[in-house]
């Protein structure tokens, strides 16, 4: 009987296989087991990935209670208008039916836009949504979500069991306890699934487990781990959509990633197992880091915020593509502090084969933590006892869903928006003046929603604040960079171009070429001692060449392609900006696969080193208003120096470096980015940089302009001039951000209590003054509002004329510091330091700009 039903279990799924494996080869079509609908619609449509959307009206049971209407406003982070633009209002219940297979599961997707309809706006909308028997949302308020999301528009996806009678109802019913609500919907898509659950154990009971025949699953998060955003397109024909894992990870340890060597190829143990997930996941990773010592201390650790009171299945996904043997990785893994699996072996799993994928599923009952919060942790570390080759953990893909509760419902209440996000919403409203309610209303939801990005940061930052309580110990220490590093900061993108095309750019002379050999006798063969910092990107060395130079040679894992991006950008940009104020690029090297970059030595390490956490002996106060002067050139530099405009992204004290005369240069250009051209008047891009010093502007809207480089200077000034970090978890509520922190005290006039207290007595009353107007002008929430970096120059300037004469240099030049829009341009003289920059260079140059244009 069990024999039987496995056969036609497999027999089944292997046509199934087949089939979407097929049919998914460009365009999902409707067929008769699959439902992609625009709600509203009046005719079918193409979306702008090529997929078809039918109209909805011949699935409504009795369309007489549901109107149509368009969306008045198309928020640009929408993917495309279909389905979006058009949404089914509906005034009373309402019953879409579908008649499906009755053999398998159906992934139900929901799309909502909520945004202002003629005649209907989404914030007074809450209902409840049911399939058949199933509660899949209650009290449901599509607003609310989106804006604790900070996104333009969501999607709930949900996998039925298959259905027996062959027939779905999907029922919308307006909430009865808010007067005049109305429910509504965008997309619906029902579509086809092969079983990809199976009879998983509790962790913590080894003797229970959850029948996931029976469960209708929600999914909650999906991440490609270590890699990238793969968009439904590109999923192994189940219509997924995987996002990049960074955002979830917890505190500063976030290991590296790193994705599979081209000759390794992913090996799918059976024809179904494509369908669990597609290749790229599998094909990238993250795992702790090279250094076994820094790997023990710490855990590897993921955290989700989810609904309390609900069993969720964890399911991670593993492909050892860079270890070839049983007990060379094995680790623990836990979930909510418990373990879930010890003395995990990829290799083990997976029959020690390189580069076939394997999935463990784990189910946890999550309770309120009193708050009607709840919270997973999933977290990984070395198995010590095990005594494997490397301490080490890897992992590829994470999937989070939650189950239906024993009354067949998965709703849960509508988030809470964080505090962060209701203090951005009141000080939006409290700068709107003037307009009727409805539009200031409009205005907070174009504030707060941004696109997934956004969302994607936000919960980042959200988890970083929520932890402040936890210790901070093992924080920094694989990030202990103190020379261009990637991967150091946010920048965990991986990408699959080779680099070695845009590598012989190079070859046009701007920067030297090393041999492997010179590397190799530079840095004694690579030899630890020679180590001077470790990021994601790979080891930074210290050493010799030319019989006498001291260099710094960076270069990158070669087991990693982690930053390949960022190691190209940054040889496009140094190799063609010399200044004195920024780090400079002697040469490079690109032999046997290796990336190695040399800079210029810079004897006295970060700024940061010298603030505070060292035992290093503190700067003079003079000394650090020349090294933010230098720093402030720099980045000035950058944004006007060149024919166009270059937004460093990720300005902050680590990034600035000292050489052995206290010059500050800027270093890091991993994250840089080019900036508008006429015709623009921002980059719109990926939320990028470091937590504590980002533009609120640039996280709100994802419009990166330079005036977010001078929002992150604003933070390092206070940095200097406090001598604490941006964010302090382990401080107060009110405490925890520099930026709010000085400007609370700015406003109180309590700056005093807060300046750094080794410069405190040296310090003059002007200067100081001075200084913290100039950090405070830079932190304004509106970029608009923000001097230009010119002008945050002059002022820092004028702060050092002051602190040598208190009495005032004289009072043009006063007036002229007040205007923040005034740049000396006798001060600093751009041409002259941009010498370098000829017109060839800016021939090269304007490529990299326009990257699409070769
Ligand atoms: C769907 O709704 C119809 C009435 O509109 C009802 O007769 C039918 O039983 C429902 N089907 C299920 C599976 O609930
Ligand atoms: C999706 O697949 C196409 C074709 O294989 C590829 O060109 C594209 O880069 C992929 N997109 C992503 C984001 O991986
Ligand atoms: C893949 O290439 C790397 C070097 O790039 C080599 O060390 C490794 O042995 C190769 N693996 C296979 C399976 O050929
Ligand atoms: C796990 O432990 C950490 C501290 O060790 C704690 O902050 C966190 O709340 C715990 N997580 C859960 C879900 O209990
Ligand atoms: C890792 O997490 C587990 C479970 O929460 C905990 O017991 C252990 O102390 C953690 N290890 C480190 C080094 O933080
Ligand atoms: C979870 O269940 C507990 C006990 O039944 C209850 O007090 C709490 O309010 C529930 N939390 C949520 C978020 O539903
Ligand atoms: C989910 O709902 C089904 C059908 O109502 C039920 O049999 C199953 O026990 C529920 N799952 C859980 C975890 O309660
Ligand atoms: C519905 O959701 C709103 C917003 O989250 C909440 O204020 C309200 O109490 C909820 N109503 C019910 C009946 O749960």
């Amino acid at each position: 009987m069990i024999f039987n039903t496995h056969i036609l279990f497999f027999l089944f799924s292997f046509s199934f296989v087949s089939n979407i494996l097929h049919s998914s080869s460009k365009t999902s079509k409707s067929n008769s087991d699959s439902f992609v609908l625009a709600c509203g619609g009046s005719s079918d449509a193409t979306d702008a990935n090529g997929r078809n959307w039918a109209p909805d009206s011949k699935f409504l049971a009795s369309p007489s209670n549901s109107m149509t209407a368009s969306a008045q406003s198309q928020d640009p982070s929408l993917p495309s208008s279909i389905p979006y633009m058009t949404a089914r209002i509906f005034t009373s219940s309402a019953t879409y039916k579908f008649s499906l297979s009755s053999k398998n599961r159906h992934w139900v997707r929901l799309h909502f836009y909520p945004s202002s309809y003629t005649d209907f706006s989404a914030a007074e909308s809450y209902f409840s949504l049911t399939a058949n028997e199933f509660i899949l949302l209650r009290n449901f308020s599509a607003l609310i979500t989106a804006q604790a999301l900070t996104q333009a528009y969501i999607i709930k996806e949900f996998s039925l069991t298959p259905i027996q009678s062959g027939s779905l109802n999907l029922t919308f019913t307006p909430s009865s306890t808010h007067k005049g609500s109305l429910a509504f919907v965008n997309g619906i898509e029902v579509i086809s699934m092969p079983e990809i659950f199976q009879q998983a154990t509790m962790v913590g009971f080894s003797d229970q487990s959850l029948e996931t025949e029976y469960s209708v699953f929600q999914t909650m998060f999906r991440l490609n781990v270590g890699g990238q955003f793969i968009p439904e397109a590109n999923d192994s024909g189940l219509t997924r959509t995987w996002y990049d894992d960074s955002p979830y990870l917890f505190g500063a340890a976030f290991g590296v990633s790193s994705e599979a060597d081209k000759n390794v190829s992913i090996k799918y143990p059976s024809r179904e197992a494509e369908y669990i997930a597609p290749v790229d996941v599998y094909k990238t990773a993250r795992t702790m880091g090279p250094n076994p010592k820094i790997n023990v201390n710490f855990n590897l650790t993921w955290v989700f915020q989810i609904d309390a009171n609900f069993t969720y299945l964890v399911r991670l996904h593993f492909c050892e593509y860079q270890l070839s043997k049983a007990n060379q990785r094995v680790f623990d893994i836990f979930i909510n502090n418990q373990t879930a699996q010890q003395s995990a072996d990829v290799m083990a799993w997976a029959d020690s084969k390189k580069g076939v994928p394997v999935y463990k599923d784990f189910v946890m009952y999550v309770k309120d933590d009193g708050n009607g919060d709840g919270e997973l942790w999933v977290a990984l570390h070395p198995s010590v006892s095990m005594k494997p080759e490397y301490y080490d953990a890897i992992l590829n893909g994470l999937e989070v869903f939650k189950v239906n509760d024993t009354r067949g419902n998965l709703a849960g209440p509508n988030p809470k928006p964080s505090w962060l996000q209701q203090k951005a919403i009141s000080d939006q409203q409290s700068r709107s003046f003037g307009p009727s309610q409805s539009n200031k209303r409009a205005r907070v939801i174009g504030g707060v929603v941004g696109g997934l990005g956004s969302f994607v940061l936000i919960v980042g930052v959200l988890v970083f604040l929520n932890r402040r309580k936890c210790k901070t110990g093992t924080r920094n220490t694989n990030t202990a960079s103190w020379l261009p590093l990637y991967g150091s900061s946010r920048s965990s993108g991986t990408t699959k171009s080779s680099g070695s095309s845009r590598f012989s750019t190079l070859d046009g002379g701007f920067c030297r070429h090393f041999s492997l050999g010179e590397i190799k006798s530079a840095t004694k063969n690579f030899d630890e001692s020679q180590v001077i910092g470790v990021g994601g990107f790979g080891k930074v060395y210290e050493g010799v060449v030319d019989g006498g130079t001291k260099v710094a040679i960076k270069r990158s894992n070669p087991s990693s392609e982690q930053g390949v991006h960022e190691f190209q950008t940054e040889i496009d940009l140094l190799s063609k900006l010399r200044h004195r104020h920024l780090v400079s690029l002697i040469g490079a090297c690109k032999e046997n696969d290796e990336m190695i970059l040399v800079y210029d030595y810079m004897a006295n390490g970060t700024l940061r080193e010298h603030l505070y956490k060292t035992n290093k002996p503190p700067l003079s106060w003079k000394q650090r208003l020349e090294i933010c002067i230098g720093a402030a050139r720099g980045i000035h530099y950058l944004h006007t120096g060149a024919k166009y405009t270059i937004i460093h992204r990720d300005v902050k004290t680590t990034n600035i470096l000292l050489d052995e005369k206290w010059v500050a240069k800027v270093s890091d250009f991993g994250l840089s980015k080019t900036g508008p051209t006429l015709n623009q008047t921002h980059v719109s891009t990926v939320v990028k940089g470091s937590f504590g010093y980002l533009d609120p502007e640039y996280f709100r809207r994802q419009q990166l302009t330079d005036k977010s480089d001078v929002y992150s200077f604003g933070v390092v000034l206070f940095e200097v001039l406090c001598g604490r970090a941006a964010l302090n978890p382990s401080l107060s509520k009110e405490q925890v951000s520099l930026a709010d922190w000085a400007r609370n005290n700015f406003r109180k006039g309590t700056m005093d209590s807060i300046i750094d207290q080794h410069i405190k007595g040296e310090i003059s009353l002007e200067c100081s003054k001075k200084f913290s107007e100039t950090a405070m002008k830079c932190l304004s929430d509106q970029g608009i509002d923000r001097p230009s970096m010119g002008a945050v120059l002059w002022n820092l300037e004028f702060a050092l004329q002051l602190q040598d004469n208190p009495d005032g240099p004289n009072v043009m030049a006063e007036q002229k510091a007040n205007d923040a829009f005034v740049v000396h341009t006798t001060l600093f003289n751009i041409e002259e330091e941009a010498e370098e920059t000829d017109d060839s260079s800016n021939v090269i140059f304007s490529q990299i700009v326009n990257p699409q244009g070769r």
